[in-house]
């Protein structure tokens, strides 16, 4: 057996331990809690010196109590909070939230809260007690409740923090509205005491008809039986577990490889006694040959876009199915098939949407520009944040590449947190490719060439350039004539690259600050002049399908806290450049 196969099979070993569950949307008595919750703001951190995780009641005459979760602000979860009240709108601080929920402590069973993902940092009450807390805005979390769970009416109280912090990831200063709240999905989970935690359920690498992976149940006390079922693939195998409850496996099986042309998944089942989780799972394989991007074993030119995961009419982040269907169904206008959910994991109705619409994915963690990495706090988080990721998709056929990090500074602290965090995510998922975003090339005017030195780009598999050419910078020299010698033995994709224009400006297409949709489309077409001196071009990815929300975009008539490089404005209407890009697409 190959050295990649046993850290393929056993290294999941530690890292499926991981907090959260595999899928809880797959399991069957998984309630989610969404919906209306109270909520205080409470700008002066005084909630918790005041106990309001106690959520108390005056009792006695005299007494009095100057906070009550009942009577006052409702806000929906999930959901940004800045979205639903326009005095929120700047706010980065605290704000409690507040519901009850009802249910019966089921013997022989453990009860779980599951959050999707909550912005920034989150601290957790359940009847009072304390029962967690976590810091990260885009990954999932959960805590075991078993022990406070009320038989009838709990109390549950989430402290949400939004406030950007020097040592976090993002840091101080990002190019996204700063949203804050219980973003996702949150879930009352009630699992049986053994149960099925985590799977991955996946093409053995390098090959097409070997289904390969591990099964790990939680609160197993010895040896157990589990099962997997993929009824269309004649798989019904029966396993049994290590004393940890811990198996791994290996099947011959013949799927139909998951492509964008036919994104075939197939149902699967996971059980062992009466617990289940249904998932839809793809197999396909994804590979570099050379400077070429393999998938099942041929070329592939990734047509991209990027998007960031919020929903510009409804000025808020996208949280829904339907939020999920309206962004990639735009995507898939576009002639994409592909995209970069920038610059942070987005939540897995996005997720399983792009994979069952046939998308492939690049992923990222939010190592965005001006973190600190001589911190040594951040190596830890962002760690934290690398494992989550990978734990939470692993089973998507639809994600290729795990991004690192974007547009960071070389420096010896940088270099070594990020190859470090390179090695983590091949020693966590060897079957997918780990790439970050570059935007340090440096122009050679003698030979009107574009080249990069940078560590990072020797150590990661596929390098994204993010450059704006005719933007925040001119063209060196005109666009046909700019080359390109950036990591040449490797996959580049043009991570990111564009202009901004108002929907509707129109003027001169040699004029920048008209702001026009003709210059932007005249930017784009010269982009993809250049691209043809890549040669080792596999893939573009336009910054960014829609307008966006921005702190710091100040210009008044043309920006107004909004980045307008979008393809699409704020209000869904196609600027020229889109035609240009779709145009481009099709004939790709
Ligand atoms: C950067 C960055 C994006 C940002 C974009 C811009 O490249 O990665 O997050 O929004 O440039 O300046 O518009």
């Amino acid at each position: 057996m190959n050295l990649r196969l046993i850290a393929f099979l056993c290294l999941p070993w530690a890292l499926s331990a991981q907090t959260f569950m595999m899928n809880p949307y797959g399991c069957k008595d998984a309630v989610l809690l969404n919906g209306k919750w109270n909520a205080i703001v409470d700008l002066y951190s005084r909630g918790e010196p005041m106990k309001f995780p106690l959520n108390r009641k005056p009792e006695k005459k005299a007494e009095f109590l100057e906070y009550a979760f009942d009577g006052g602000l409702r806000l929906d979860v999930p959901g940004d909070f800045n979205s639903q009240l326009p005095e929120l709108k700047y706010y980065e601080g605290n704000v409690w939230y507040q519901r009850h929920f009802n249910t019966h402590r089921a013997k022989g069973h453990r009860h779980y809260l599951y959050f999707a993902g909550v912005s920034y940092e989150a601290k957790v009450w359940l009847n009072g007690v304390k029962v967690g807390v976590h810091e990260g805005g885009f990954t999932p979390f959960q805590f075991d409740i078993t022990d406070q769970l009320a038989d009838g009416e709990n109390d549950l109280v989430v402290l949400v923090n939004n406030s950007r912090r020097v040592d976090g990831i993002p840091a101080m200063n990002f190019d996204w509205w700063n949203y804050g709240g219980i973003l996702r999905d949150v879930f009352l989970v009630k699992r049986p005491e053994v149960h099925v935690h985590d799977y991955r359920v996946q093409l053995k690498p390098g090959s097409r008809e070997t289904i390969a992976g591990h099964i790990r149940l939680a609160g197993a006390l010895g040896t157990q039986e589990v099962g997997l079922t993929i009824g269309e693939l004649g798989v019904e195998q029966l396993l049994t577990t290590d004393a940890q409850g811990w198996v791994t496996f290996e099947i011959a099986a013949q799927p139909q490889l998951w492509e964008p042309r036919n994104p075939k998944l197939y149902q699967t089942r996971v059980t062992t006694g009466n617990d289940q989780v249904e998932d839809e799972i793809g197999f396909r394989t994804i590979e570099v040959k050379g400077n070429e991007l393999m998938l099942n074993g041929q070329p592939i030119f990734l047509k991209g876009v990027n998007f960031h995961e919020e929903i510009p009419q409804r000025l808020g982040r996208a949280y829904s199915d339907a939020d999920a269907a309206m962004i990639l169904q735009e995507v898939r206008e576009l002639g994409c098939n592909f995209i970069r959910t920038a610059h942070y994991p987005q939540n897995e109705r996005i997720v399983r949407l792009a994979e069952r619409m046939g998308f492939l994915i690049w992923e990222e963690i939010p190592l965005w520009q001006g973190i600190d990495f001589a911190n040594p706090a951040i190596f830890k988080k962002a760690e934290a944040m690398l494992r989550d990721m990978i734990y939470r998709d692993k089973n998507r056929a639809g994600v290729v590449i795990w991004s690192i990090a974007n547009e960071t500074r070389p420096s010896a602290y940088r270099d070594e947190v990020l190859t470090g965090l390179v090695r983590l995510a091949r020693e966590l998922d060897g079957s997918r490719l780990v790439g970050a975003a570059f935007d340090n090339p440096r122009f050679d005017p003698a030979t009107s060439t574009f080249r990069l030195d940078d560590r990072l780009a020797e150590a990661v598999d596929i390098v994204g350039i993010n450059k704006y050419l005719g933007w925040y910078q001119p063209f060196p020299v005109p666009a046909e004539q700019v080359h390109w010698e950036v990591a040449l033995e490797k996959p580049l994709i043009f991570s990111e690259y564009g202009a901004e224009a108002l929907y509707g400006q129109h003027g001169p297409d040699d004029v920048a600050h008209l702001w026009s949709e003709d210059y932007q489309a005249e930017i784009y077409r010269q982009n993809l002049a250049m691209f043809r001196n890549i040669p080792n071009l596999r893939g573009t990815a336009p910054w960014v399908l829609f307008d966006f929300r921005s702190p710091y975009r100040f210009h008044p008539q043309y920006q107004n806290g909004w980045n307008r490089k979008g393809l699409v404005s704020d209000r869904g209407q196609r600027k020229l450049a889109w035609k240009v890009m779709k145009d481009y697409y099709e004939q790709k």
